[in-house]
């Protein structure tokens, strides 16, 4: 059974070619019928005149009984007449109609070449044509020609059977070559039409044949590859549950543990208010968590409104500092800050804090006292650059494409007691990106890290 497209494809081709074919034959049997019909009628004429020409030699009532005697043996019939249109001989008995015609014509008015009498063979019995006997100027005598009209219409009938059959078989060529245009056509559709349903029944891995170069190939392709794309956010997405009930299920195991000693009768007072004091710093950590996957979760929406305006950026520095500065302190880590005083960025202030803060609190969590942490800042023409560096524990080269990635750390042991979730450089990463601008890292694992924050500075007016 066709199916729809296809039925459509191929009636239009159908209905198209026919129609054409149909005009185009049409002109050409008119045409051939025409021709035929003038051949026949020249004929009919030139013998008549092949006559006459005899008779103008030779007047005689022989010669007038020759012309009658070989007529009467072909298949044309001839009527001889004097000039006013008496009937000296014919080579086969007069019919009524062969009469007719010699009564009413007007034996004058022809021309000495001779004329066409009557070319309507598809409705009188014959055609026929008259060429006057001329001596001296003067119409002695008339050669009526005649031919059975069923004659034309046989050699008409002859061309409309061949006609017929070639069209016959134009129309089935035809039926044929859109049958198969249509099925190359729809064949590759049907495919894909399967491919995709596939696809949206949650298979992932379709195979197509892409090799074609048109535009059924370009579809095709683009096919494929949304099934590899739709395979690896899947495979994404559950690596992603997986490390995120991962990663809250762990601190509210910690939790329900420490809750179950505190709830014991032997517990001392003073262990209770310790493990209380875990509890909170877990409770804290899980909400720092669920609010950074509710930022990336509105990133990925688009619902991340970026307000951005050329700001002093060492101000911002400013306030970055003196709020991470303690910590930093505390921990017995050096901290030096550089930058020009006119540093400018195009940017929301807001969210590059964030994204220096993170990366702040990576190079303080990350590395050790006694060591210290560097902050410049740097601009030319187009952008402006901070830099964030440490001589903390770096990071292992086969980790490092990865940091940016959500929910990754390296060294997953040592980030858990530094209470990290593997979110903040995803967050900063995101962040920079939506500002136009560039996040890279460099680092040697125990010598340190560097983060490199290219921001856009934005045009003069901005
Ligand atoms: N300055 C650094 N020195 C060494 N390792 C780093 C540094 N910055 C990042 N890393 C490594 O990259 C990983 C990813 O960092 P990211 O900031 O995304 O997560 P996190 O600090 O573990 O957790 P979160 O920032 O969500 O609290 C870290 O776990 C750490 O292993
Ligand atoms: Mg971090």
């Amino acid at each position: 059974m066709l199916n729809k497209l296809s039925l459509k494809i191929g009636l239009l081709f159908f209905l198209v070619i026919l129609t054409v074919e149909i005009i185009l034959f049409y002109i050409l049997y008119t045409n051939l019928v025409d021709d035929r019909v003038e051949e026949v009628m020249r004929d009919l004429l030139a013998r008549g005149n092949a006559h006459s020409d005899v008779l103008e030699e030779n007047y005689t009532s022989s010669t007038i009984e020759h012309v009658a005697i070989m007529e009467s043996e072909s298949e044309f019939k001839v009527v001889v007449t004097d000039d006013v249109g008496e009937v000296i001989t014919s080579s086969n008995p007069i019919e009524p109609e062969l009469e007719a015609v010699v009564q009413h014509t007007d034996h004058d008015g022809i021309p000495e070449g001779g004329a066409i009498l009557e070319s309507d063979w598809s409705n009188e019995p014959y055609v026929s044509t008259d060429s006057p006997v001329t001596i001296n100027e003067n119409h002695v005598g008339h050669v009526f020609m005649f031919a059975d009209s069923n004659n034309i219409k046989r050699i008409i009938d002859q061309l409309s059977q061949q006609f017929l059959f070639v069209g016959l078989l134009t129309v089935f060529l035809t039926i044929f070559t859109v049958f198969i245009l249509s099925r190359v056509i729809t064949r590759p559709l049907l495919k894909m039409k399967k491919a995709t349903e596939q696809l949206s029944r949650g298979h992932h891995e379709v195979e197509l044949y892409t090799h074609r170069k048109d535009e059924l190939g370009e579809l095709a392709t683009s096919i494929s590859r949304l099934s590899k794309d739709l395979e690896r956010l899947k495979n994404e997405r559950n690596e992603f549950l997986g490390s995120i009930s991962h990663e809250l299920r762990t601190p509210l195991t910690y939790m329900k543990g420490y809750m179950d000693i505190i709830n014991r009768q032997d517990t001392t007072t003073e262990s209770r208010k310790q493990y209380i004091k875990i509890i909170q710093e877990e409770t804290t950590h899980l909400a720092g968590l669920i609010q950074n996957l509710f930022e990336l979760a509105k990133i990925d929406y688009n619902e991340f409104a970026i307000k951005k305006e050329k700001i002093m950026l060492g101000d911002l520095i400013r306030t970055v500092v003196a709020n991470i500065q303690p910590a930093i302190n505390k921990r017995g880590i050096r901290f030096t800050v550089d930058y020009p005083d006119d540093l400018v960025a195009y940017v929301d202030p807001g969210r590059i804090r964030q994204v220096l803060l993170n990366i702040l609190d990576n190079a303080m969590k990350y590395t050790n006292e006694g060591n210290s942490i560097v902050m410049t800042g740097s601009q030319d023409k187009d952008e402006t650059v901070i830099t964030i560096s440490d001589t903390g524990e770096g990071i292992p080269e086969e980790d490092v494409p990865y940091i940016f990635e959500r929910l990754y750390r390296a060294e997953k042991s040592r980030s858990r007691s530094s209470g990290g979730s593997g979110l903040g450089l995803a967050i900063a990463k995101e962040i920079v990106e939506l500002h136009g601008g560039d996040i890279t890292v460099e680092t040697t694992q125990g010598e340190g890290t560097v983060f490199i924050i290219s921001l856009p500075k934005g045009d003069a007016n901005e």
